[in-house]
Parts: C-alpha cells; structure tokens; sequence
C-alpha cells in the first residue's frame, strides 16, 4: 500500500498525520507565529494620520503633461507624487464614527496644474473629506490664475467632488480603516472652478483613503508551538502522550 493509501484507509490514519506533523515540527526548536488583529470591528475615534490617493482625473494630468498644454503638476505642502501618477495628501485630522457612518478628515497638501506657458495655473488645496453614511463630499480650495493676466480667482472651500460609498466597504487595518475604488463625480462648483471644460457630473478619479483612528494599538498576538520531544516519523502502536494538545487525536478503538 503506497503511503498517501495507508494515511486514508488505515483505521488510525488521524493519528499518522498527527505524528507526521509532530516530526515536521520536531525539526523547529520553537515556532512563534506573531499575528496582527485588525482594529475592532466598530473602531471609532480622532483622525490621527492616514492619507488620500487621488489623481484628480487622469485625462486632466495627461493633458496637462502631454503635447497640448506642455505643463507640469507640482504637489507641495506635503502632497508627494505615487508611482501611479495620482497624488499622496497625509491626513492631518478629522474624526470617524464608525456606527454612525460619519467620518471627517482633512488633508495637507496642494497641487499646481500648469499649462499653455502659464495661461492654465491651476492649485487645489486645504482638501476634506466628510462622509454621511452612503455619501461623500470633498471640499478643497481652488485658485484659478487669470489667462488674461488680471487677479487669480479664490474659489474658498467648495464642494469641488460628491463620491458614492453605497458600494464600498472600509477595510479593517491594524490602525484604522481603509477605503478604495470610491467613485467620484465633479460638482457645479468644481465645474465652475476649472473654467467649465468638464461638465458637473463629469467622472473624476475614484479616491482611495486610508485613516488611522488614535487609541487604537495594534493588537499582536503570539501562537507559540513548542518544540516537540517526537520528532520520529513512524507510526506509534498507541495513542501519545504528551504530544501537542492541537495537533493530538484522541484515542481510536482498533
Ligand atoms: C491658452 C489657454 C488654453 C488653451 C489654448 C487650451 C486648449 C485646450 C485644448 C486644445 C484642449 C483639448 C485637449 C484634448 O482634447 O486633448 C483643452 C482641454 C482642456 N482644457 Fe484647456 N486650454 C487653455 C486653457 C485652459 C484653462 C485656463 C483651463 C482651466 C482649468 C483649461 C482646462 C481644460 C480642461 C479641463 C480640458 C479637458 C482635458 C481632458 O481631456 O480631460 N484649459 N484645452
């Protein structure tokens, strides 16, 4: 009978696998398997780090890089550029609620899109996110240079994007929450703000945000398997004793 045979069919086959395990385990003196726990299911509390990822909307950035505006976008004040081409903004505070379903949070950082030799000067900045169960709303500053060369325009803490999060679920990460894949759609304000070139409406790109929640430690736990003194690998004629607790099978009748 070819080993895989005997472990099914012999009538003490639990135990073989058990033994099996014990002698594979035998050959490390000490296993510690350290596990992290996720937040609690209903973690809430002060926004104390995290940040977003937004591209604004990626036409937008490959228009402004590309042939027809050769321009720039530069992120300052803390935003830094992801490898992707979409835009880092730390989280800076805020609050979540999580039975509640109320979460605000505000963001460092501002980009300057540049384009057409200076005609397209274009910063966001002062970014929020304030969610109300299903519904998002992102506030941000816009200043709009003047083409013809007159004052640049403030556009002070619009709703500039409304995201929908009736299809998203925050993830649960050590420290916090973590959404992504949120759908995004440009208000008339943020229309307005960016000369009226994208109808309100108009799909921007989806955000992606991570919080950390204070109070909350990540919580470690460590398995400690000890190493075991039965590290032979035939089949013992009866049940063990001493042999791990997890792994040990009971007694079998035959
Ligand atoms: C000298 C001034 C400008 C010129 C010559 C110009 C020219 C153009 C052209 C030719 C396009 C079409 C690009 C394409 O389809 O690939 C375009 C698109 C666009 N322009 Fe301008 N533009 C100017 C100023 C501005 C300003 C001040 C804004 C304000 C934000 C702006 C925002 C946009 C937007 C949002 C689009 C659509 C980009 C997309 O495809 O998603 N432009 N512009």
């Amino acid at each position: 009978m070819n080993p895989v045979s005997a472990l099914i069919t012999h009538s003490r086959a639990p135990f073989r696998i058990a033994s099996t395990l014990v002698a594979m385990l035998g050959t490390v003196a000490a296993l510690n398997i350290a596990t992290v726990i996720p937040a609690q299911a209903d973690a809430s509390g002060p926004v104390v780090g995290g940040y977003l990822d937004w591209g604004v909307k990626a036409s937008f950035r490959a228009y402004i890089l590309g042939p027809v505006a050769h321009g720039s976008i530069t992120p300052a004040v803390g935003a830094t550029e992801n490898g992707d081409g979409t835009y880092r903004f730390p989280a800076t505070g805020g609050n979540h609620d999580h039975s509640g379903g109320n979460t605000d949070a505000s963001l460092a950082g501002s980009l300057r899109f540049l384009g057409h030799g200076g005609a397209l000067d274009v910063t966001i900045s002062e970014l929020r996110i304030e969610i109300r169960g299903n519904a998002g709303l992102m506030r941000l500053d816009v200043v709009a240079g003047n083409p013809r060369g007159g004052a640049p325009t403030t556009y002070d803490d619009i709703e500039f994007v409304t995201f929908d999060l009736s299809a998203v679920t925050p993830t649960s990460t050590a420290t916090g929450w973590s959404w992504s894949g949120v759908p995004a759609v440009l208000t008339e304000a943020g229309s307005a703000a960016l000369g009226g070139f994208y109808q309100p409406g108009t799909p921007m790109d989806p955000l992606a945000f991570t919080l950390e929640i204070g109070g909350l430690e990540p919580i470690t736990t460590t398995t400690s398997l000890p190493s075991s003194s039965v590290p032979t690998t035939s089949a013992p004629s009866s049940a063990p004793t001493g042999v791990n607790p997890v792994i040990a099978t009971p007694a079998f009748a035959g």
